[in-house]
């Protein structure tokens, strides 16, 4: 039975990727990082089959000794301070968790279990204010915000390892996905959740930032596929990751308040502009500054011919199907909260 090691595993990649890694029958360790509450709600169906273990990306000695004592064959390292806006408000944490830590996790590696596959969850942010559309692994990164900037150090420095020690290091430069699992405070989820809670009379108007910002929304499900995919090549390489198809934040809005029963006319400029319902006249989208970004990611469209021809890899939810998919569940939700 192989041994994989994620961090991460309370997180929504970390616990579609626990799901895909215990059926295919391997032994799964989840690192959790102390918390004053649980927060074990997405990994709550597999609790009893996969072994949760205590450590911290800021904390070298804890992740040496999980290596050591699990010896996994795979790691899988999603974990992060991934909310772009925390990024400017706590910059050098997310600089310790999300680039050092990389760092932390390699040297471990390096030290207790030198023939371990990792892998490096890199991100689309890294090429920030693009400069080729579309992106793929050869464009050059231009990161516009804290976040970006730890993501591209762990990106070099997953390369660094591989070239430098030969360990077997992959960078996924996955583009946005999302799910039911997605974490509310990310603009999809945000969106779903704010239409089901308006269908439900708990919520009159969502408060949204730059409607115009587009990117690449694909499937967590799908996405971890390919994680996993990239640990059984014969060779380590790095593969960007999306559907190849962007849309802005506008047109998922459209979607998701039509599948919860809305139809919105757009009227307005700007801060003034406002999604209004059409049959009942109310305001159910307006636009706050508070959430404009100091520097904002424009426009993110994935190139990720490399993965589809080397690995295989096709997404199978398409867009219209996953806002579907996370609006019906966040309906659910809220109607059995409100019986
Ligand atoms: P997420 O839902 O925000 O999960 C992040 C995970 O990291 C959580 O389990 C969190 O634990 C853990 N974590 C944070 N700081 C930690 C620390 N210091 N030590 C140990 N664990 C820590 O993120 P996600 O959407 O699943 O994304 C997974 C990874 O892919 C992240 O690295 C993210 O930056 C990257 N990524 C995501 C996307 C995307 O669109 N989802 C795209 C590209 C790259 P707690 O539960 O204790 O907070
Ligand atoms: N969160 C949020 N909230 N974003 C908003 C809002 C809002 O109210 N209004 C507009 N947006 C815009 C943001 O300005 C951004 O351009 C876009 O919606 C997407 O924002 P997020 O969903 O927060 O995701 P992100 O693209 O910044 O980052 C996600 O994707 C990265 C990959 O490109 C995260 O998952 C990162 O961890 C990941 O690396």
């Amino acid at each position: 039975m192989k041994k994989s090691l994620i961090t991460g595993i309370t997180g929504q990649d970390g616990s579609y990727i626990a799901d895909l890694l215990l059926e295919k029958g391997y032994d799964v360790y989840g690192m959790v990082r102390r918390n004053s509450t649980e927060n074990f709600e997405r990994i709550e169906h597999i609790r009893d089959s996969v072994k949760l273990v205590p450590g911290d990306l800021l904390d070298q000695m804890s992740l040496m000794k999980l290596i050591r004592d699990i010896q996994p064959d795979e790691i899988y390292n999603l974990a992060a301070q991934s909310f772009v806006p925390t990024s400017w408000n706590q910059p050098v944490f997310t600089g310790e968790a999300t680039g050092i830590g990389v760092t932390r996790m390699l040297e471990s590696i390096r030290y207790e279990k030198p023939d371990a596959k990792f892998y490096q969850a890199s991100s689309s942010e890294m090429f920030g204010k693009v400069v080729e559309m579309p992106q793929s692994e050869k464009t050059p990164f231009y990161p516009r915000s804290p976040y970006g900037v730890a993501k591209a150090y762990g990106h070099f420095i997953t390369v660094n390892y591989r070239e430098s020690y030969d360990i077997f290091a992959v960078s996924g430069i996955l583009f946005n996905h999302e799910s039911p699992r997605r974490g509310k405070e990310f603009v999809t989820r945000k969106i779903t959740d704010a239409a089901a809670r308006i269908k439900f009379g708990i919520m009159d108007t969502l408060e949204l930032g730059n409607l115009d910002a587009k990117r690449d929304w694909g499937y967590a499900g799908d996405y971890v596929r390919m994680m996993w995919l990239m640990l059984q090549q014969d060779k380590a390489d790095d593969y960007v990751i999306g559907t190849g198809e962007a849309h802005s934040v506008r047109e998922f809005v459209d979607l998701a308040f039509k599948n919860a029963g809305f139809e919105i006319r757009w009227n307005g400029e700007d801060l003034n502009e406002r999604g209004i319902d059409k049959k009942s006249g109310k305001t159910l989208v307006k636009v706050s500054k508070k959430f404009f970004r100091p520097a904002e990611v424009n426009h993110l469209l994935a190139n990720p011919a490399k993965a589809y021809e080397k690995l295989g890899w096709q997404p199978e939810v398409s867009f219209d199907k996953l806002v579907q998919m996370m609006v019906d569940g966040d309906i659910k939700r809220y109607e059995k909260l409100t019986k």
